[in-house]
């Protein structure tokens, strides 16, 4: 009976993680019908600004029309199915046309042109809709027209969260990275720290990997906060701060750094002085694209003196230590000697998601 006390549970079978029917089912149940977190209000600042998301392989035009309201459609021409537009991100001077025959769109979506079809009703032919909602900044898009507000799904999240005035912090900069492992293995590694002093040496003298408090975890997210060791004031390659505090803050939260992954695809990581974003985009059953992002207050970025590369640099080796080790987690779950092991009680918060993945599964059943 010892042996029971000592974990709380057991990991999920192999087939999760290697079961291209299983990616298959995960892709409709959490990725076209959740709200996905597509990018930043400030990536489509002006009318015409657009980017392209690739999404449950579909490809989605996000953009904000002449209203100044931020859309997204299906890249799918209402003619004959054509996708339209392959460049990733630009600007689309006041409509989009489709390569092939030429029908035009309004940034709304409403079709305006279409050569040779004298008498077409145009108003029958909009680009298909996809819905958008906007959290402090982010830009969330979900493929299924009946879902529930956005809000549903962040419950207390968007209070949580308000002194970081997200929708205020402007990127500093980008990286992608393609990444050998499922999903899953991505925000199981981001939702506990026991691999901390194994995996990350310079994270590790930063962090105490015992430190934080977990919030409890639910159908939206799983999540929670993290200190600092004596004399470090936020994650960088020294720890030291370089910038002033983001100025709404209380004086725990610039003590504390908040990790939540928001289901699906959206790892947020609110530091005192900057925000980190992961968005995930799964392409295959072994394979996950990573965008990750870093956003400073633009008083800080205006400023002559400012840094913001011993974060940038910091994460990113700390980034490549956890996609490495995930790439292993992919590899050694394919090993027919695998079989499910136990989690210990400072594995809650990847336990927990793991048990929402087979909850939602038994719902669909
Ligand atoms: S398929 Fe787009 S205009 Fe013909
Ligand atoms: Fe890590």
């Amino acid at each position: 009976m010892a042996t029971q006390a000592e974990h709380i549970g057991v990991t999920l079978p192999a087939r999760y993680y290697v079961d291209p029917d299983v990616y298959k089912q995960e892709i409709d149940r959490f990725f076209c019908r959740m709200w996905v977190c597509a990018g930043r209000a400030d990536q489509v600042s002006n009318p015409g600004d657009y980017f392209l998301r690739e999404l449950a392989n579909e490809s989605i035009i996000v953009i904000r029309d002449n209203q100044r309201q931020i859309r997204a459609f299906y890249n799918v021409c209402r003619h004959r199915g054509t996708r339209m537009c392959t460049v990733e991100e630009g600007k689309f001077s006041g409509r989009i046309q489709c390569p092939y025959h030429g029908w035009t769109y309004g940034l709304d979506g409403k079709l305006i042109g279409a050569p040779h079809m004298e008498g077409l009703a145009r108003e029958e032919y909009p680009l298909h809709g996809v819905r958008t909602e906007l959290w402090d900044g982010h830009i969330f898009i979900n493929l299924q027209s009946q879902a529930a507000p956005l809000a549903a799904q962040l419950q207390d999240l968007p209070q949580k969260f308000a002194n970081w005035r997200m929708q205020d912090l402007r990127l500093y900069k980008r990286k992608v990275y393609d990444v050998k492992a499922n999903w899953k293995f991505i925000i199981l590694n981001y939702n506990e720290c026991l691999h901390c002093p194994v995996l990350h040496p310079t994270l590790n003298k930063l962090t105490d990997y015992m430190s934080g408090d977990n919030a409890d975890p639910n159908r939206g997210y799983v999540g929670g906060s993290m200190g600092f060791k004596d004399g470090v004031k936020t994650m960088s390659l020294d720890g030291k701060l370089r910038r002033d505090y983001l100025p709404c803050l209380t004086e725990k939260e610039r003590q504390e750094v908040q990790y939540y992954s928001i289901y699906p695809n959206l790892l947020l990581s609110l530091h005192p002085d900057y925000m980190m974003l992961h968005t995930l985009w799964p392409k295959a059953v072994d394979r996950t694209e990573i965008i990750c992002e870093m956003y400073f207050h633009p008083q800080e970025m205006a400023k002559p003196d400012f840094q913001g590369d011993d974060a940038v640099e910091f994460w990113d080796r700390t980034n490549k230590e956890d996609w490495s080790v995930s790439e292993l987690s992919q590899l050694g779950i394919q090993s027919r000697s695998y079989t499910p092991g136990p989690y210990s009680a400072r594995e809650r918060l990847p336990h927990a998601f793991e048990q929402m993945i087979l909850q939602r599964e038994r719902e669909d059943r």
